[in-house]
């Protein structure tokens, strides 16, 4: 099957662990650069890869590069498109215009101009009928990235954002996005063969994350993807595929622990691991992980305490020295991952890290810091 060039996009600082991902899920990379990696795959491997990137945020399909000085450039270079080729007229599309360029400045511009080229395309073939817009419920997204004069116009293969896997209940404040806290899960190593905790588990992603690293279940198997709706989709290979990547999960016997202290945050999360039965073995407890009785000795822990957000600073100075203690005392023989953007508290873990990586939570940029208690 012939292989076509694709591009998926990343939060900053997890290029080179959606890159293995892509990798191993059989794209072959051809580059990357700040939030974005370059590989090519055949369909297969493009159905495979929207089901099980835990890394990606979107799978994105280069349709043409070209330069546009302005807003009539754009306009008739994306009409010569062959879009008519790509999907059918009777489909909802949404666009989204995304970089920069000092000469197509005004991005709500650009999307009409660009939404005018594709309807006028499909105007000439398709006795009148055009795609209309749906932001909220589109079948078909199209991304325009605009770098200064150079505009490239994508098809969104994924559809809704890879990171929203479904599982998330509304209502719970500020939880790490999914697939940042898969990256660092991946960043760290673990494999699910020993223990996890998370102190500060809040709404449980880094728990459920891991649980279904542990047990090979891809984060994206049950939903629907932009590609149902292109020309040239094949839902044979789409449902042999599936079948595969169902094939391929193994349940593994490990403990998974949280400890979330705010009530509110921990009986939204208690739901939500009800709702799911494979959240089953993920055990979470709504108490301070300093009135912990139990030791996690040769466990992992991965986990983002609260930066300082509504807390003073003695506050968190003095929870992260209390962390550091509860690693040293009750973590014995683990290794734990902590990602903080405060750097100052930080410092008060009183333990020597042995590696930080810079990592973005959205804007945001923190750390990963390595601490090993052994
Ligand atoms: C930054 S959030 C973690 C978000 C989480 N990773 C998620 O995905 O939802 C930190 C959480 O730690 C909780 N927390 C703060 N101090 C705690 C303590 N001493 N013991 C347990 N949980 C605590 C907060 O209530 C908050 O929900």
């Amino acid at each position: 099957m012939p292989e076509n060039a694709y591009v998926s996009i990343c939060q900053k600082g997890l290029e080179e662990v959606l890159s293995k991902e892509i990798a191993n899920g059989g794209g072959d990379i051809t580059g990357s650069q700040t939030s974005t990696v370059f590989f090519n795959a055949d369909k297969k491997s493009l159905y495979r890869l929207n089901m099980s990137l835990r890394t990606a945020l979107s799978i994105l399909m280069p349709l043409k590069e070209f330069t546009a000085n302005n807003y009539d450039e754009l306009y008739f270079k994306t009409r010569k498109i062959n879009w008519h080729k790509l999907f059918s007229p009777d489909k909802n599309i949404r666009i989204d215009v995304k970089g920069r360029s000092r000469s197509l400045n005004h991005s709500q511009f650009a999307m009409h101009r660009i939404k005018d080229a594709i309807s006028d395309a499909f105007k000439k073939l398709a006795n009148n009928v055009r795609p209309s817009v749906d932001k909220e419920n589109p079948d078909i997204r199209i991304v325009a990235y605009l770098n200064e004069n150079k505009t490239t116009i994508y098809l969104d293969s994924s559809g809704v954002p890879l990171f929203k896997r479904g599982y998330r209940l509304p209502g719970y404040d500020a939880p790490i996005k999914e697939d940042l806290a898969s990256g660092i899960i991946l960043l760290s190593g673990w494999d699910g063969s020993k223990n996890l905790l998370d102190p500060f588990c809040g709404s449980a992603t880094f728990l459920i994350e891991a649980m279904m690293i542990a047990n090979n279940i891809p984060p994206n198997l049950e939903r629907n993807f932009s590609f149902f709706n292109w020309f040239d989709f094949d839902k044979e290979i789409y449902e042999n595929e599936k079948a595969l990547l169902k094939e391929k999960i193994s349940p593994k016997q490990i403990k998974l622990q949280g400890y979330e202290i705010d009530k509110t945050a921990y009986m939204k999360t208690l739901t939500l691991l009800k709702k799911n039965p494979l959240f089953k073995d993920i055990r979470v407890f709504n108490e301070d992980f300093r009135k912990s009785r139990e030791d996690f000795n040769d466990w992992f822990i991965i986990t983002n305490p609260p930066y300082n957000e509504r807390m003073k600073e003695e506050d968190i100075n003095g929870l992260y020295k209390d962390f550091g203690d509860f690693l040293k005392q009750k973590c014995k023989d683990s290794t734990a991952y902590v990602l903080t953007a405060n750097l100052e508290a930080a410092k008060h873990f009183g333990l020597r890290s042995s590696k930080r990586t810079i990592l973005y939570n959205g804007a945001m940029e923190a750390r990963l810091i390595e601490f090993k208690m052994y």
